[in-house]
């Protein structure tokens, strides 16, 4: 599967076209829905967030709740396209309304992508580099995640991400019991945190970044349940599933690094503190006393649960700004403020569950069937009981 998304920030929506999607799934807006009312959620997010209120349609691939196989086109409007037709309409204006509308930007975020961006593309006015760049664009990137979370709930594969760390204050609990009560649990937390004392003070670190005009950054967290052993492969580098969902975290806006399992802690282990053992039973089969590893070994998936972590750093626009340089002028002042939020790490689990979600559904509907859903069940199910009966 592949897709593309197109669509800025202010203007009329954004555009997913998600090309190769198994016949037979079951997809409704609904389902998608629920995702991006989840994305939009969490504590510290700025007014951009109360005007916008996603909604998808389908606007292709699907018929009567079922993918056909042909490519599905998904639409999410912005509700404040309408404040922004003048600014962000596509057709050309005449010079007078050029002056009138164009609030040109000028002034380049440290940390954002204003100053490169205009630079690579040649833009002068750095809204048009803004307008893509800013994480907006992350909405449908949740709905297409969300379509690939319905390929994984056909096969039992459950995803859930979930905030472990924000402005320096680190969930200690995150003793769940089991998948759905990590889920129950983190979607009632405004801030998607397992640990009940570490969200109030993470809400503490995020109202006084915001009372101080800053930001705050952390560390988030998807799990991945239900996999058969062997999705990925360890035979070339651009095979490796553990490679493509590193790739995937780090493509997210901020995120500056990724782990699996125990991680960078690794490094200052030693190997029989960190390779998981391997046992066996005749109701499980294969499977791991631990899962330091966080379900990985060559780039395959070993059975065990998928645990993979990545860390945003703060938001770059702030409300106490930090040193920049008009390009027009040359001269330094302090950076511009675009409405922004103080903390998008809630969110951003939200989009980390979704493009882990999307990566395990493609490596899946690749090795498992490519066209129809029933097949890709049928194989599924043929390697759980190969790998349970090896
Ligand atoms: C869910 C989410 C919301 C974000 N909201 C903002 C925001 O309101 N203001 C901002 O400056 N950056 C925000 N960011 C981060 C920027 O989009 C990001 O820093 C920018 O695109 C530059 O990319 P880089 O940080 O990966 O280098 C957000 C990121 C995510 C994932």
């Amino acid at each position: 599967m592949r897709y593309l998304t197109a669509g800025e920030s202010h203007g009329p929506q954004l555009t997913a076209i998600v090309e190769g999607v198994p016949s037979g799934l079951n997809l409704t807006a609904e389902a998608i829905n629920i995702d991006l009312a989840r994305r939009q959620k969490g504590y510290g997010r700025g007014r951009r967030m109360q005007i916008e209120k996603d909604q998808v349609q389908i606007l292709g691939g699907v018929r009567h709740g079922k993918a056909l196989g042909s490519p599905i086109s998904l639409v999410v409007e912005n509700n404040d396209w309408k404040h922004w037709t003048k600014i962000m309409g596509a057709e050309p204006i005449s010079m007078e309304e050029e002056k009138e509308v164009k609030r040109q930007i000028t002034r380049p975020r440290p940390g954002h992508a204003d100053l490169v961006g205009a630079m690579k593309y040649g833009h002068r006015d750095m809204r048009n580099v803004l307008e893509r760049s800013s994480a907006r664009e992350t909405t449908v990137r949740v709905a297409v995640g969300a379509l690939a979370k319905q390929i994984l709930a056909e096969l039992n594969i459950k995803v859930v991400g979930h905030v472990l760390e924000i402005g320096g204050v680190r969930a200690e609990n995150t003793d769940y019991d089991n998948i759905d009560d990590l889920l129950a649990v983190t979607e009632e937390s405004p801030v998607r945190c397992y640990d009940r004392e570490a969200e109030s003070k993470m809400m503490e670190a995020i109202d006084n970044a915001k009372s101080n005009g800053d930001s705050i950054g952390g560390v988030v967290e998807v799990v991945v349940e239900g996999l058969p052993a062997g999705i990925g492969s360890y035979v070339h580098y651009d095979r490796k599933l553990d490679s493509k969902i590193a790739g995937a975290i780090v493509s997210i806006n901020a995120f500056k690094g990724v782990e699996f399992g125990i991680g960078f802690e690794a490094a200052r282990k030693f190997g029989s503190q960190v390779h998981d053992e391997i046992i066996w039973s005749e109701e499980g089969g294969y499977t791991r006393k631990t899962n330091r590893l966080g379900g990985f070994e060559g780039g395959m998936t070993t059975g065990m649960p998928v645990v993979v972590r990545g860390v945003m750093k703060p938001i770059p626009t702030l409300y106490k700004p930090l040193q920049s340089v008009d390009i027009e002028t040359k001269e330094p002042f302090t950076a511009s403020i675009e409405r922004s939020d103080s903390c998008a790490v809630p969110a951003a689990s939200v989009v980390a569950e979704a493009v882990v979600a999307w990566e395990i559904a493609n490596a899946i509907v690749e090795q498992f069937g490519i066209d129809r859903m029933d097949l890709i069940k049928e194989n599924v199910e043929a390697m759980r009981k190969h790998t349970r009966d090896f």
